[in-house]
């Protein structure tokens, strides 16, 4: 459930506010949050797993606006990150090192030591050879540093294949027939500790089976440790559960927080470690979008519109599909467009085969974009990224500014004479 509804003026609204409003006020393209969205979604997550230790480690590269981490860190909220970049905006936007957790296949030496100068809860290690450069910025800096393994739990999580993770042909963590091996060389770095093991297995899942069986996998694992006389104290399963950009009927973090708990009956103590980031922040912003041109050949109606793949590159990416609804809707009768911005790419479109009601100058909001909405934008065609706002109730609050375009070539020159 998110806060942006049609209201008793047949307007599409953001929490106490008309949309039409903060496009007029702020301009387009704009991005725009719920801050009671993202509460929402947060809660819901955290409740889910009642009493049983927890931390909800929002997935910074979802939404990595200082506005929407620092809404989080608010509440608790621990953060999941993969670069010193990420971690730098969690300590801008006010949030704990000691509840981040540092997952990715390539950290760098720097952003280690930067991690254990801060005192994050823990690495996600994803290889030996990573192992053997923490142990080593670790011995340097006169510290231990708290690790976990990612495990590749070589499950199929039927997702789109860019955001599968889990199966053996996949980049990403541990082979699951060599996990045990590895942990015992861990075990053995003297500027390591043991303390969990994590896996995440893809994006956007709709069913729980695929969760349940990595999970299962995983707590087979850490029996077998416990016999190599290595005691894990978090299990962190990751993040990817679903949301509903169409039809989908993804689990509710409820559902998903209840079969893992049944399955870690005998395991009280673990504590359980989630990195969502797509369930609290997609259906939390909406991306706002002016209807420019429309233009009608024989074949296709399209209407031009003033966002592009360079703001939102889901659909052009994945042939995402989100939905794409007026913000004034109007009487008449519906045409089918094409959505496409003004990019010179065929593959620049928002929206296929839409049926709308529409006139140059309409405002359109495309739903779910506010994870992997303005973090994945760029400068193609030397266009400004969009503006970022956050609306909390009936206040808006703008947390990102429109890119002026002189920064755009600000850090470049011209050949000297
Ligand atoms: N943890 C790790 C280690 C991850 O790699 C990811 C996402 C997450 C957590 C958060 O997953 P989520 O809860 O958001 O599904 N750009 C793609 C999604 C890429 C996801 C990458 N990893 C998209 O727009 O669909």
């Amino acid at each position: 459930m998110d806060y942006f509804n049609y209201q008793d003026d047949g307007q599409l609204w953001a929490e106490d506010l008309p949309l039409a409003q903060l496009a007029e006020q702020y301009g387009t393209p704009l991005y725009v949050y719920s801050r009671a969205t993202l509460e929402r979604h947060w809660h819901a997550f955290d409740k889910a797993v009642g009493d049983h230790p927890h931390l909800i480690c929002y997935a910074v590269k979802a939404n990595s606006n200082l506005g929407v981490l620092n809404v989080l860190a608010r509440l608790g909220s621990g953060f999941d990150i993969v670069s010193q970049g990420e971690l730098e905006r969690v300590l801008a936007a006010g949030g704990d090192p000691k509840k981040v957790v540092f997952s990715g296949v390539g950290k760098t030496e720097p952003e280690m030591a930067r991690a254990l100068e801060l005192g994050i809860k823990c690495f996600n290690v994803e290889s030996e050879a990573e192992l053997d450069r923490l142990n080593k910025v670790a011995g340097e800096l006169g510290k231990v540093a708290p690790i976990s393994l990612r495990i590749n739990p070589d499950v199929d999580a039927k997702t789109h294949p860019y955001i599968s993770t889990g199966l053996k042909e996949n980049k990403f963590g541990i082979a699951f027939d060599r996990a045990r091996e590895v942990y015992q060389y861990a075990n053995s770095l003297p500027h390591l500790s043991v303390h969990g093991i994590d896996c995440h297995i893809g994006s956007q899942l709709t069913e729980l089976a695929p969760f349940i069986e990595s999970t299962d996998r995983l707590l087979g694992l850490i029996d077998a440790l416990g016999q190599d006389g290595i005691s894990i104290d978090h299990l962190d399963v990751g993040g990817g559960l679903g949301v509903t950009y169409s039809d989908e009927k993804p689990p509710e973090p409820s559902d998903y927080a209840k079969a893992l708990l049944d399955r870690l009956s005998n395991h009280q103590d673990i504590e359980l470690v989630f990195e969502p980031g797509r369930a609290i922040a997609a259906n939390a912003g909406v991306l706002l979008t002016q209807v420019e041109f429309l233009k009608h050949n024989e074949e296709k109606n399209f209407a031009i519109i003033d966002a592009a793949m360079n703001d939102l590159l889901r659909p052009a990416l994945y042939q995402a599909w989100q939905d794409i609804v007026p913000v004034q809707p109007r009487q008449g009768e519906a045409k089918t467009y094409d959505l496409v911005g003004p990019v010179c790419e065929t593959g620049d479109y928002l929206g296929k085969d839409r049926a709308l009601v529409l006139e140059a100058g309409d405002l359109l909001a495309v739903r779910s974009s506010g994870a992997y909405g303005f973090v994945m934008s760029s400068n193609y065609n030397t266009r400004c990224r969009a503006a970022e706002v956050m609306v909390d109730g009936d206040q808006s609050h703008l947390v990102r500014q429109r890119e002026p375009l002189a920064s755009l070539w600000e850090l470049e020159q011209v050949l000297p004479e």
